[in-house]
């Protein structure tokens, strides 16, 4: 199939009504964006409703996509990835035969230790080249790889682990805070022993920073190697073609259980919408250069820090550091004027960490941003207030775009290279095409415009959504689309107004939003109500100025338990900062003598949540105990 012969619409309304009318001929003309080894000539595979696939009969590589095909096509010497830690400092960069090499070489390893397509790898790696050269390394030689965010400790990557079954664990000896250097290993080998199907080869990538390396972990029960040492002996792996329905990767994300989601990404459908959104999207043209401010253990470092701006033939900044305080509020504009920046991508709360720090944009004032076309804003609401500080500091659009680790890109967006609409403060605009996003009420009727209910989806997603959950269809079809037929259900709650633009308000179940990281309070309950003193506990998001929500925890202590409250709080946060991690940043602890329940013993989070804000609430009918409420509504507004 040729390449780039796509039929270029006109405006968005074109865009969207043709893939909602022809879905089959808008996928397949976007997919010719796509070097395929198969061509597709089929886009979705219904067979197995609710559960969709799309490209059927197509084959690719999803690293030839990303790599080989730019340096075929004379871009070798372009640069592909820049590489800047403000934390250690350095920059380095690498161009795209340059990350063909690495990658090469590394797939060969990968290979060399026996991982053949299908298997699984874990990467649990920080801020890095070597993150993505792995995660691409995987890609090469079709194994399916799982990262797992830096900021999660042993417990949470071993249970990720056992539901993964990784072949191999890729890491290094650690990343770096601000003060602070965290050291992986120790935290590797507390996983692999927590695990009942560890890893039988760990990788690790030494970094001269933090101490520890493979040397140091020979006697424990897996293989340890070093990275470089592995590489110097390394012969390159061809890329291996897979099917388009193939796993690319899993990443584990929050639900209203401890037990996270194992998201499954295909191959094809990743490539095809990916590719599509760097142009349509984002505006952004091969040699151009992107940033995405994220980090490679969540979606938006999957999508828009590695694959996306690559399978653009973009040059794509990565970059290990803080909005602020590394060393100041002015590193993200050193950034775009180093290296040319046309587009940021980041989460509304580094904006305001760097607005709280830098009000007036002093920083901001001191370098020449000329080159920024535009801000673009997710992995939470962009808040008015936010939005316009940012809008007139920068004087150039400022873009939210909604998405969810589920749907892997944006669900709603202001299609910048499509036709740039008017912006909204507080929306996301419109529904991208391929997702017919439509509001329901509890009963699952649509509700009219400017009425707040459930945003659903109706079936099937896009293309580049999620394939499943790994090897639970059953909670994929309970936890996505079972509530309402023939939706997925996306957890959120909106509106949309008269001119189809969405308002997405806040999460509708018990996930929470803290940092643009999404946490789940279960997982957090489930870490509390381990400590000997709790005999019961609610954990909730309450809002917070800075990171959006912040988990604040109720506890009910034990009859007869007699504990220091501050006491308590100490043990309880250094708890969740060791079973889950420093990222889940929880600090709030409330005892209380009861928590308020409905009849069925359903604790009220959502009513607790209302209360803690100031916000207005109704008292549900089904409440076992009034007084409860009352009595924590005089505790939390005084
Ligand atoms: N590895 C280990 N620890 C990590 C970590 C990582 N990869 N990332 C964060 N942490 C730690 C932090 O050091 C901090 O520890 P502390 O409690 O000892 O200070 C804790 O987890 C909480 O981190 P965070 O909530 O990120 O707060 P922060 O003070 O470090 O930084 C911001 C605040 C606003 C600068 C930061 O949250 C930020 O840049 N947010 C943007 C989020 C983002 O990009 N999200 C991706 C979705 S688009
Ligand atoms: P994650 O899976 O980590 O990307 O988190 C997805 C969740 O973050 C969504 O379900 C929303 O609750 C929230 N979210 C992400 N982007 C936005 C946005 N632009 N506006 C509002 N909420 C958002």
């Amino acid at each position: 199939m040729s390449e780039r012969e796509q039929t270029a619409h006109t405006t968005y309304a074109d865009a969207y009504r043709e893939s909602m009318e022809q879905p089959e001929q808008f996928w397949l003309d976007a997919a010719r964006a796509v070097d395929w080894d198969v061509d597709p000539t089929r886009a979705l595979d219904a067979s197995a409703a609710p559960v969709y696939r799309w490209f059927p009969d197509a084959s690719l590589n999803t690293s030839f996509n990303a790599l080989d095909r730019h340096v075929r096509d004379g871009r070798g010497d372009q640069t592909a990835l820049i590489f800047d830690s403000a934390m250690v400092p350095t920059k380095t960069s690498y161009t795209y035969s340059e990350l063909l090499e690495q990658v090469s070489l590394f797939a060969g390893v990968l290979r060399d230790q026996g991982v053949v397509a299908g298997d699984r790898v874990i990467i649990y790696m920080p801020m890095i080249p070597e993150a993505a050269i792995a995660m691409l390394a995987c890609a090469r030689i079709g194994a399916v790889h799982s990262v797992v965010f830096g900021g999660f400790a042993a417990k949470e990557l071993a249970t990720r682990i056992d539901d993964a079954g990784p072949v191999v664990l890729v890491t290094a000896s650690g990343g770096l805070e601000p003060g602070r250097a965290i050291e992986y290993l120790p935290m590797v080998e507390k996983a692999l022993q927590l695990s009942a199907t560890p890893a039988h080869t760990v990788i690790v990538k030494n970094r001269d920073q933090i101490p520890g390396s493979a040397a140091d972990y020979k006697s424990s029960g897996a293989a340890w190697f070093d990275w470089d040492e592995l590489i110097a002996d390394a012969t390159p792996a061809a890329p291996v073609s897979v099917a388009a329905t193939d796993p690319l990767y899993i990443l584990y994300t929050s639900g209203t259980t401890g037990k996270p989601k194992g998201v499954v990404r295909d191959n094809g459908g990743h490539a095809v919408a990916l590719t599509w959104t760097m142009k349509n999207l984002y505006n952004i043209e091969p040699g151009q250069v992107w940033w995405t401010a994220s980090d490679v253990g969540w979606v938006v470092g999957h999508s828009y820090i590695v694959y996306g701006p690559l399978f653009a033939g973009a040059t794509t900044v990565m970059y290990e550091g803080k909005p602020v305080g590394t060393p100041d509020a002015g590193a993200f504009w050193r950034i775009i004027s180093e290296y040319k920046v046309s587009a940021l991508f980041t989460a509304p709360t580094a904006i305001r960490a760097v607005r709280k720090m830098d009000p007036n944009a002093e920083e901001l004032a001191k370098y020449d941003i000329s080159s920024l076309d535009t801000l673009f804003a997710a992995g939470e609401r962009l808040d008015p207030d936010t939005y316009e500080w940012a809008t007139r500091v920068l004087d150039r659009p400022v873009v939210d775009h909604w998405w969810q680790t589920e749907t892997g890109w944006a669900i709603c967006a202001n299609l910048r290279g499509l036709e740039p609409m008017e912006i909204k403060a507080g929306s996301p605009t419109v529904a991208c095409p391929g997702y017919r996003v439509e509001i329901v009420d509890g009963r699952g009727q649509l509700v009219g415009p400017d009425t707040e209910g459930n945003i659903v989806i109706g079936l099937p997603l896009p293309p580049g959504t999620l394939a499943g959950l790994w090897r639970d269809d059953d909670r994929y079809v309970k936890s996505y689309l079972s509530t309402f037929d023939g939706y997925y259900l996306t957890g959120d709650s909106g509106y949309i107004d008269e001119d189809n633009y969405v308002f997405v308000l806040g999460r509708s179940d018990d996930v929470i939003n803290v940092a643009g990281h999404r946490l789940s309070t279960g997982s957090m309950e489930a870490v509390v109500a381990g400590h000997p003193a709790v005999a019961e506990c609610a954990v909730i998001g309450i809002h917070d100025e800075l990171k959006g929500q912040r988990p604040s925890g109720y506890v009910v202590l034990k009859s007869g338990i007699d504990i220091d409250p501050e006491t308590l709080r100490k043990e309880l946060v250094a708890r969740v900062r060791d079973q889950i991690g420093a990222v889940a940043t929880f600090r709030d602890v409330t005892v209380v003598q009861a928590l308020p329940k409905t009849r069925s013993g359903k604790i009220l989070r959502k009513t607790m949540r209302q209360i803690a804000d100031n916000e207005e609430y109704t008292v549900p009918s089904t409440i076992e105990d009034m007084s409860v409420l009352d009595d924590l509504t005089k505790l939390l507004r005084g």
